[in-house]
C-alpha cells in the first residue's frame, strides 16, 4: 500500500487517472469492504477537496451510512428517497446540477449545492450507493460519472 498519495494533473481526469492505480494499491491484499470504502472516502476527499464523500451500504432493504469524509449526514434513507435511494432503485448514477432542482432532495448539509451518486453492484445487485457532493452548484460531469464507477467496480469486486 502507498503511504501517501501522489497526485498529479491540474484537470479532474488527471487526478483520477493517477489516483486510479493507487486506489488499486489500496485495496490491494485487504478485502474488508469497511476499510476499503473509509480508504477510498478518504482518497477522494484528499484528492479534490469534495465537500462530502461517502458509502451508504443497503442494509435491510435501507441505505445505512457506511464511511465517509465531511460533516455528519443522514444515517438511513429509504429505497426511492433523495438522490441515493433514486440511483439505488433506479440502478443508475444520477447526476445533480442543483440540488434544489432534485425533487425529494435530502439536504443532510445546507451547504450541498450539487451532488453525484454511484451504484455499486455485487452479482447485479445494489450493495452500495457512493455519494459525493459540493458545496458548489454543477460541480460534476460524465467524468466523475466514468471515473467513481471505475472506483465503485474496483471497491465491489
Ligand atoms: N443528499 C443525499 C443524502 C445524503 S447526503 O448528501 C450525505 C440524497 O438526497 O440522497
Amino acid at each position: 500500500m502507498a503511504e501517501e498519495l501522489q497526485i498529479s494533473g491540474t484537470s479532474r481526469e488527471e487526478k483520477y487517472k493517477t489516483l486510479l492505480p493507487q486506489i488499486d494499491s489500496l485495496l490491494e491484499g485487504e478485502t474488508d469492504i469497511v476499510a476499503n470504502a473509509a480508504n477510498i472516502a478518504a482518497a477522494l476527499r484528499q484528492t479534490f477537496g469534495f465537500f462530502w464523500v461517502g458509502f451508504y451500504f443497503v442494509k435491510n432493504n435501507e441505505l445505512v451510512l457506511g464511511p465517509f469524509q465531511g460533516d455528519i449526514a443522514c444515517t438511513r434513507i429509504q429505497k426511492g428517497r433523495g438522490v441515493c435511494g433514486t440511483s439505488w432503485e433506479k440502478r443508475e448514477t444520477i447526476l445533480v446540477e442543483d440540488v434544489d432542482a432534485f425533487p425529494g432532495h435530502i439536504a443532510c448539509s445546507s451547504l450541498s449545492k450539487s451532488e453525484i451518486v454511484v451504484p455499486v453492484y455485487k452479482n447485479s445487485e445494489v450493495i452500495a450507493v457512493i455519494d459525493v457532493d459540493s458545496d458548489k452548484l454543477n460541480d460534476f460531469s460524465e467524468i466523475d460519472k466514468i471515473y467513481l464507477e471505475q472506483i465503485a467496480l474496483r471497491w465491489s469486486r
